[in-house]
């Protein structure tokens, strides 16, 4: 195929994106893990499948960054997921750890790829990625919104009985508790939530929302989401490689919208062949922004935790 796209970490969700990638037949798949045998024989049984479905992808698996040289795409999915009873941010000295090495292998191999970040804590990972990387702002971009809205989504639909394809909502600010989901933009069918569902179920549904990953954590017990993550990382990379110019809601560092500066957010982004082409700004009121400021300090804080 024209497009090479390697994901890191070839576990839940690094071996789901290639999945879902797979089905999309945009570009031949590369999982790299440090687990010896698993990303091998991953590839080669998500390969068998392909004559079933008819696409013709090629996927190979290893455990050496050489296989991922001249990706058009580097997905890094590498690190650990959460158990019970944890935040994202615990899970931030060992993942920084793992990421710095995923990403410094990485670009050594392919110094032209868009890199698309999927480890949590998302933003302080994607955050990392770029300074790691030491690549320009616009080909870092890191996979959070798009989940979020669509758990609110689901939970929208759920509530009222109709098609997902008919409920848009946008989730955003840092990938954690204190997302912020917002209602007023959010709609079904051209009209506003705020309008169709009372007072106490809009709550219900932004709380449960926020806590969307943690609920599929503890239903678990081992390991996070997988199957939603992995499609909206997908959706990313799609958007990128055919040039779709796509506005979806992600973690794009910010250089003054929003006035915010220096910290990897949650903003609808516009994505093309080049990453992000543009952040797109809303205009928020003093309620919706104390939100995001209120979300923006823990990814400060948890930035400054790096000692970069
Ligand atoms: N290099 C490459 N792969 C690594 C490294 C490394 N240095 N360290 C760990 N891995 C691999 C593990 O071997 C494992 O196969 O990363 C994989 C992670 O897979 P899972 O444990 O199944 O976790 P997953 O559910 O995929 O979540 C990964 O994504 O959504 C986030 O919060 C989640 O941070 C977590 C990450």
């Amino acid at each position: 195929m024209d497009y090479k796209v390697s994901i890191i970490g070839a576990g839940m969700t690094g071996s789901t994106t290639a999945h879902w990638l797979a089905d999309k037949e945009i570009a031949d798949i590369v999982l790299v893990d440090i687990v010896e045998g698993m990303p091998q024989g991953k590839a080669l049984d998500l390969l068998e499948a392909m004559p079933v479905i008819g696409k013709d992808v090629n996927i190979i698996g290893g455990n050496e960054y050489q296989i991922t040289s001249d990706s058009d795409i580097v997905v890094i999915t590498a690190g650990l997921p959460r158990k019970p009873g944890m935040s994202r941010d615990d899970l931030l000295a060992a993942n920084a750890q793992i990421i710095r090495e995923a990403t410094q292998n990485a670009i050594r191999y392919s110094p032209e790829a868009i890199f698309v970040v999927l480890t949590n804590p998302l933003d302080v990972m994607a955050y990392l990625t770029m300074k790691v990387a030491g690549i320009p702002a616009q080909r870092v971009v890191g996979q959070a919104g798009i989940l979020d809205s669509a758990r609110m989504r689901a939970f929208v639909a759920m509530e009222l009985g109709v098609s997902v394809e008919n409920v848009h909502c946008y989730v955003l600010g840092g990938h954690g508790d204190e997302m912020v989901p917002l209602t007023r933009q959010s709609n079904v069918a051209g009209v506003p939530l705020n309008e169709i569902l009372p007072a106490d179920r809009l709550a219900a549904i932004v709380e449960r929302t926020r806590k969307g990953g943690g609920e599929i954590v503890s239903l678990l017990k081992t390991g996070s989401a997988f199957y939603a993550p992995a499609i909206a990382v997908a959706q990313m990379v799609e958007a990128i490689l055919k040039d779709k110019h796509l506005i979806v809601p992600a973690a794009a560092y910010l250089n003054g919208e929003y006035g915010m500066q220096g910290i990897f957010f949650g903003v609808p982004v516009q994505l093309g062949r080049t990453g992000v082409e543009k952040i797109i700004e809303y205009q928020l009121t003093d309620e919706e922004m104390a939100a995001f400021s209120k979300s923006a300090q823990g990814v400060k804080e948890n930035i400054a935790k790096l000692n970069l």
